[in-house]
């Protein structure tokens, strides 16, 4: 642990203090589980789809009897699922009606500089834009919407959007910007990987709401000042004791005698999961994991538990053939110290054939060969004192290479092309996140990396202490983007750099 950290980790799935709701709670397992519906677009080219999506505030029942405000994308949280082709460019309107910029970024995208959603990229809310247009109508501000061009130039994978403006994508994505962005292509498609409603995108994220159903959250945005007792010291991250799976509190999903793939993935803004299995069978089938951040693996792996850190996201199977309906499986999330609490279960109802299969080889793979990279760069993610922008100093602060987040600052500066080495050391439980492309796991503590870093990453999960290699190479598109830690807390707090790409 580095100096100046004065808590104890006790693990970490159980890091930090997790916010305790007041509102009533329903038991685990009796609301419905959903799955966002899929945006459609309103028109659609020979290259192109073209979608709006309007971000504004909406009221939804997540605890029964509470009418809860949220922000969401078209008003729901989950926001709806942007499903794209290898390929198809989507371009998405994004129209902003809440009252506070904000500005949308593709999780684990390939994504030009302009349409990536830099922290500082606002896009203003559109009533506060008509008033600034009314001063002087030649104005150049964005007009309360704007264009993101995605070219879904990648592998089919489980990618998601969310909000990420500067010093607020914390709260922003605990009330509800966060929404998911497939991609699928013909590689995908030939597999017979569980399909249609056997499919599941599912959300995890933590909540706490306040004693009339109202999210809480501890930070300084006006939005929660209506959160009174809700304060502390967050430096580890908000977590609350609620568990969504696409925004439903532990549902309950009815489903079929059949193999299902689960496609997890971590929207909480700071935990950390162990998901397991609680099966009546003793030849408990575990998960089976064909995909990582970026894409399918080239051949599955079992895995008995699956430490998901936010922002990442697990492609897996369950295979529930050979259940009798009425039996059920539990995801339970252990916490490290011998409990477990509950997730989701799936409860068999009936019955089908199931054609579906697992093949032992799924995709191929390319490996990048360390012996080819360029350069090798140290990315070191600790507490320390810190000057922030405006010159105040801080005795404890999150930092990268030992400097808050600075946009007008070159950290990292890539060419396109280049296969590079990056060591990162870390202090804490840091989800380290890179932007732009993908990147492989190549080692942990000079060690074989984990089976959980398998396959194309955008988020490694450090723990205190540890330092990993991963090869990344920048491709396709120059300009400014980032690195950063995923706990949206130590990210608000400024620990993030600049990755530059040049030609
Ligand atoms: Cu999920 Cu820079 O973000
Ligand atoms: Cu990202
Ligand atoms: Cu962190």
């Amino acid at each position: 642990l580095g100096a100046g950290i004065d808590w104890q980790l006790s693990g970490p799935r159980t890091l930090g203090k997790t916010l305790t709701s007041q509102a009533r709670l329903p038991e685990p397992f009796t609301l419905p589980g959903t799955v966002p519906a899929v945006l459609a677009p309103y028109r659609s080219d020979q290259t192109a789809d073209y979608h709006q999506v309007t971000q504004r505030r909406a009221t939804a029942t997540i605890l029964p009897g509470y009418r809860t405000d949220i922000w969401g994308y078209n008003g729901q949280f989950p926001g709806p699922t942007l499903a794209a082709r290898h390929g198809r460019t989507a371009v998405v309107t994004h129209r902003n009606e809440l009252d506070v910029p904000t500005v949308v970024h593709v999780h684990g995208g390939h994504t030009p500089a302009d349409s990536d959603g830099y922290p500082t990229d606002y896009l203003l809310p559109v009533a506060g834009t008509t008033a600034m247009l009314a001063r002087d109508p030649q104005a150049v501000i964005a007009r309360g919407q704007r264009d993101h061009t995605y070219p879904n130039d990648q592998l089919a994978a489980t990618l998601w959007y969310h909000d990420h403006r500067m010093d607020f994508t914390g709260s922003s994505v605990w009330q509800g910007l966060a929404g998911f962005h497939l991609i699928t292509d013909e590689p995908e498609q030939a597999l017979p990987l569980p399909r249609g409603d056997r499919d599941l995108p599912l959300m995890l994220c933590d909540r706490a709401f306040d004693a009339r159903g109202r999210l809480a959250y501890p930070a300084q945005d006006p939005t929660f000042l209506h959160t009174p007792g809700v304060t502390g010291d967050y430096m580890q991250g908000v977590q609350g004791d609620v568990i969504l799976v696409n925004g439903v509190p532990w549902p309950r999903y009815d489903v079929a005698a059949a193999r299902h793939r689960l496609r997890w993935l971590n929207a909480s803004n700071a935990r950390v999961y162990r998901l397991r299995l609680d099966t009546p069978h003793r030849q408990a089938p575990g998960f089976v994991q064909i995909g990582s951040d970026g894409g399918l693996l080239d051949k599955p792996q079992h895995l008995d538990a699956i430490d998901m850190a936010p922002s990442e996201r697990f492609d897996t199977v369950v295979d529930l053939t050979g259940y009798r309906p009425g039996e059920q499986v539990t995801i339970v999330n252990d916490l490290g110290d011998g409990t477990t609490v509950p997730v989701l279960r799936l409860r068999v109802t009936h019955t089908v054939d199931d054609t579906s299969a697992v093949p032992d080889r799924l995709v191929d793979l390319e490996r990048l060969d360390p012996a080819h990279a360029v350069r090798t760069r140290e990315m070191n993610f600790r507490m320390g004192k810190m000057t922030a922008m405006d010159g105040s100093t801080q005795d404890k602060g999150w930092l990268i290479n030992g400097k808050p987040f600075d946009p007008q600052r070159a950290d990292a500066t890539a060419r396109l092309g280049d296969l590079e080495i990056w060591r990162i050391t870390s202090d804490f439980n840091h989800p380290v996140h890179v932007h732009l492309n993908q990147f492989q796991v190549l080692s942990r503590n000079g060690r074989d990396p984990r089976p959980t870093d398998r396959g194309w990453k955008d988020t490694i999960n450090l723990d205190a202490g540890q330092a990993a290699e991963i090869a990344v190479r920048f491709t396709d598109y120059t300009g400014r983007f980032l690195l950063h830690c995923h706990n949206l807390e130590h990210e608000d707090m400024a620990m993030m750099a600049n990755l530059t790409t040049t030609l």
